[in-house]
């Protein structure tokens, strides 16, 4: 099918960091709800993707887990993504994620943003931050350098609207466009089998418009969709570009990181799969 209609897409930024530097405390500052507080023990144990609308257009973000385990997971993030805002805490400073992070968005190119979090508490100290991300050879726009660090807190909001801005500034300079219409493509963020529903997976359109009925390839499964919900819950009949949204309808779960497609024809749809599934 041919692709037109080329638009300018929202971008889509992971946030990564050491554990517990405040990820999703920023995002559920960013959307004002408290995801953190229904997560067992405040860990993250998937990735989450939500976009919300700003003033100055829409930012889809990526949270990503900061437990070590989940380092393969956080590579994936990093290749998903146009933007990685790298959290770290203004009383912990930069530790081993942190570290992990900077190589991971290197390896992938992505351009970084630093959010300097916790500000509000006592023990806050900025410039060691700034000290050690320069001996990394990241090193802040203040000091000379051409990475932008926003000085935040996730529990005030302070700082935040900067850090928005920043995300916005770099987006337009990156001029990120994909086409509107066609056959979506996009990659697998994570999927689950959920009581009731069956396996859940939660998709990022990369390009092109996912639609209600779509049959969709992802990794070694195909099925029809039978709905799309984004990641409020809430039904949607399509999602767009740099769009993330949850299709029911696949029979199993693919892996994260696996890459899908709206495909025309079953026959060749089950062909891919089995091939995918026998190599
Ligand atoms: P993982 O997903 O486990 O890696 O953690 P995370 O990076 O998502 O950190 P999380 O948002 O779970 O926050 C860890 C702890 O730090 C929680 O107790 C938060 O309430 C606290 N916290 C996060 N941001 C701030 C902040 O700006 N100020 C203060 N005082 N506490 C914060
Ligand atoms: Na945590
Ligand atoms: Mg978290």
């Amino acid at each position: 099918e041919r692709s037109s209609n080329v638009q300018t897409r929202p971008p889509v930024v992971t946030i990564m960091g050491h554990v517990d530097h405040g990820k999703t405390s920023l995002l559920d500052k960013i959307r004002e709800t408290k995801v953190a507080t229904g997560e067992a023990g405040g860990i993250t144990q998937h990735i989450g993707a939500y976009h919300v609308k700003t003033d100055r257009g829409v930012i889809t973000f990526l949270d990503t887990p900061g437990h070590a385990a989940f380092s393969a997971m956080r590579s994936r993030g990093a290749q998903a993504t146009d933007i990685v805002v790298l959290v770290v805490a203004a009383d912990d400073g930069m530790m081993p994620q942190t570290v992990e992070a900077i190589d991971h968005a290197r390896a992938a190119g992505t351009p970084i943003i630093v959010a300097i979090n916790k500000m509000d508490k006592p023990g806050a100290d900025p410039d060691r931050v700034l000290n050690e991300l320069t001996a990394k050879e990241v090193v802040s726009e203040e000091w000379g350098g051409d990475t932008p660090m926003a000085r935040i807190s996730a529990k005030t909001g302070e700082g935040i609207d900067d850090l928005l801005e920043f995300i916005s500034l770099q987006a337009e300079l990156m001029e990120l466009e994909a086409p509107l219409d066609g056959a979506a493509q996009g990659v697998v963020i994570e999927s689950r089998l959920e009581k009731g529903r069956g396996p859940v997976v939660s998709v990022l359109v990369k390009k092109g418009t996912l639609k209600q009925g779509d049959l969709v390839l992802a990794g070694e499964h195909y099925g029809k969709v039978r709905a799309l919900t984004d990641e409020n819950g809430q039904r949607v009949k399509t999602a767009g570009p740099s769009i993330p949204v949850e299709i029911l309808g696949l029979p199993e779960t693919p892996a994260a990181g696996s890459e899908f497609l709206v495909v025309t024809d079953e026959k060749k749809a089950r062909e891919v799969a089995d091939f995918r599934t026998n190599r």
